[in-house]
C-alpha cells in the first residue's frame, strides 16, 4: 500500500484503504450502537481499534452540529462544503483516519462521505456534492445499516430533540439516494447491507461475519 501524502486525499487509482470500515444509514438506524459493538468486539480479538465520526467533534465538524441542530442556517451548498471540509481534516488532519490507519489501527467511522451523497446530494444536487467528495478514499468494507424510514421515524420520536433532517418524508427519500449510491460503489469497496429492523445483538452478529471475512482479521 502506497499512503497518501500527509494532507493529501488521493490514493492509487483502484484501491481503498486497508482497515478502514464505514458504517452508514437513515437516521435512527443504529449505526452509533453497531459501530461502538463492533470496536468492542474488534479490541476483544486482540485489534487495535478506533472509533470516530462524522461530523467530528473538530472545530469544523461542531459548526456542521449547529446547522443540523437549526442553530446556525446556512444555504444547501454551503452545507455540502461544510461537510466536505469537515471531512478533509478528518481524513487527513493530524490524528486523523489516515494517521491512524498508517499507524496499524483499524479504523470504525460512523458515517462519512455516503452521508454527504445521500443527505446533501438531495438538497444541494449530486454534481456538486460528489466534485467536493469524490477526492476522499474509499473504505476497505461499507456496512449499510438498512431501515425503513418508518422504523426510523418511531425510533427518533422517543428523543427530545430533531435535526433538519429528521423528517420521515426526508429520511424516505435518504434512503433511496443511499440504495442508488451504493449500486455505484467501485469494485474495491466491499458492500454489507444488515437489516437494521433485526435486534442489536443479531445485527452485530451478521456484521462480525463480514468482517471476519475481511483481512482485518487477518492482518
Ligand atoms: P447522527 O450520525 O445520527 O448523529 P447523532 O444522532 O449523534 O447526532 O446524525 C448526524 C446527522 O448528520 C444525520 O442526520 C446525517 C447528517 N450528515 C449529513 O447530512 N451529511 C454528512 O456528510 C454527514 C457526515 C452527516
Amino acid at each position: 500500500m502506497k499512503w497518501p501524502q500527509k494532507g493529501r486525499f488521493v490514493t492509487e487509482p483502484g484501491q481503498a484503504l486497508p482497515g478502514f470500515i464505514v458504517f452508514e444509514g437513515i437516521d435512527g438506524a443504529g449505526t452509533t450502537t453497531q459501530t461502538r459493538l463492533l470496536v468492542d468486539r474488534l479490541t476483544d480479538a486482540g485489534v487495535t481499534a478506533h472509533l470516530t465520526n462524522e461530523p467530528t467533534n473538530r472545530p469544523i465538524g461542531l459548526l456542521a452540529r449547529e446547522i443540523l441542530a437549526g442553530t446556525v442556517p446556512a444555504p444547501p451548498d454551503s452545507v455540502a462544503h461544510v461537510f466536505a471540509a469537515d471531512r478533509a481534516d478528518h481524513v487527513a488532519g493530524s490524528d486523523g483516519i489516515l494517521s491512524l490507519l498508517e499507524s496499524g489501527t483499524t479504523v470504525v467511522c460512523d458515517r462519512y462521505k455516503y452521508s454527504s451523497l445521500a443527505y446533501q446530494g438531495l438538497d444541494a444536487g449530486l454534481e456538486l456534492v460528489s466534485l467536493l467528495n469524490d477526492r476522499f478514499p474509499d473504505p476497505e468494507l461499507l456496512i449499510f445499516v438498512d431501515l425503513p424510514a418508518e422504523v426510523g421515524e418511531e425510533r427518533l420520536a422517543q428523543r427530545d430533540r430533531r435535526d433538519i433532517y429528521e423528517n420521515m418524508s426526508f429520511q424516505e427519500r435518504v434512503r433511496r439516494r443511499y440504495t442508488e449510491i451504493l449500486e455505484e460503489l467501485p469494485p474495491w469497496v466491499t458492500l454489507v447491507t444488515v437489516d437494521g429492523t433485526r435486534p442489536a445483538q443479531e445485527v452485530s452478529e451478521k456484521i462480525w461475519e463480514a468482517v471476519e471475512s475481511t483481512s482485518i482479521l487477518r492482518a
